[in-house]
């Protein structure tokens, strides 16, 4: 019997087990009612009594010795304990995804690295704001639309205080604590009471741009948005400036520029016209130089403002504008290459 013990001991010293499963059925082979061991103890009754304690002994070893190996291949897969105990360290790694930018924090950057070029600073302003730096200042009448609740959020039903519907404010601002020279570009996030589609959102992003200095002309604002049209779309890039309205802005105009996708020939993005409307612009009003404390005598100057979700649109070819808030990672994730 002795010897019987002994092939055991050697047996399981030299067992191993690749899953639990397999610990498992070394457990049964062993340990259990049936088991080898267990057997051992059945046939106990046999030995003669001057060897009783010894064969007792060696046997309740043997018992102990397989309870703690097979114990431990157990752990070894149980998740709770750490180390490398079982694990095969030759598996490869769980890769790490690196975060990439969100595409509209791409293009604003791009749009600042182009106008930092040529001298703006950037600066912000808040975007809860006071009727006073949304409309007022900027020459809109008592009773303009924009006002309404229609189009404005207001906070608490207080009319004077709400979301800046447009980064415009941020001019005032800057007029307010700064003479000219100014040459500035305010990046932010603006909020207008709108449905939500494809085409619009309640949210939206803007960058405006503001130049006031002596002799600041038309022929300035027309180069510095050809300068940056041809550096956004490429070289060959065509502007024209169409009339239109602002009250804070006169003469103002509505900037497009030739179709990137098509060439200028027509294409079903920019609905076969060959171009695509991308800011509104114009000079400063005197009324708001003077309402900001600017002498309009001496300065003049010109401001521009656009729709970053709109370029983001046309560069990227992304025809839903929600996608942008979503965040989803299965879109995010195609502007890893972006910088
Ligand atoms: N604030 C205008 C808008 O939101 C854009 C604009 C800015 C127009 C500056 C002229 C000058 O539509």
């Amino acid at each position: 019997m002795l010897d019987r013990i002994k092939a055991l001991q050697h047996e399981i010293e030299a067992i191993t087990a690749q899953t639990k499963d397999e610990a498992e059925a070394l457990r049964i082979k062993y340990l259990s009612k049936k088991g080898l061991i267990s057997q051992l103890f059945g046939e106990f009754k046999n030995v003669p009594d001057d060897q009783k304690k010894a064969m007792g002994a060696a046997i309740n070893d043997l018992k102990a010795f397989a309870q703690d190996k097979i114990n431990s291949l157990k752990d070894s897969f149980s998740e709770k304990k750490g180390g490398s105990q079982g694990a095969d360290l030759s598996l490869p790694g769980e890769s790490m995804n690196l975060g990439s930018r969100h595409p509209l924090a791409v293009v604003r950057n791009e749009i600042i690295d182009i106008f930092a070029r040529l001298g703006f600073v950037v600066s912000e302003g808040p975007e809860i704001e006071d009727d006073w730096h949304v409309f007022s200042a900027l020459n809109f009448a008592p009773e303009h639309p924009a006002r309404d609740m229609q189009d404005t959020f207001f906070i608490e039903k207080d009319p004077d205080v709400l979301l800046r519907t447009h980064t415009s404010s941020v001019q005032v601002r800057m007029m307010e604590k700064t003479q000219p020279p100014i040459r500035a570009i305010f990046p932010g996030r603006v909020f207008r009471n709108e449905a939500i589609s494809a085409r619009a959102h309640c949210i939206f992003h803007q960058i405006e741009g503001l130049y006031v200095d002596e002799n600041v002309s038309f022929a300035d604002l027309k180069q510095t948005l050809l300068y940056f049209a041809r550096e956004f779309f490429g070289e060959k890039t065509e502007i024209r400036l169409r009339p239109s309205y602002f009250p804070f802005t006169e003469p103002s105009a509505e900037m497009d520029v030739s179709c990137s996708i098509c060439g200028g020939k027509g294409c079903n993005v920019c609905k076969y016209t060959g171009w695509l409307e991308i800011m509104g612009c114009g000079m400063v009003d005197p009324n708001v130089l003077e309402l900001c404390g600017i002498d309009n005598q001496k300065y003049t100057g010109f401001a521009f403002g656009m729709g970053v979700e709109r370029i983001a649109m046309l560069k990227y070819g992304v025809k839903d504008l929600r996608l942008f808030f979503e965040n989803d990672v299965r879109f995010l994730n195609q502007f890893q290459a972006a910088h």
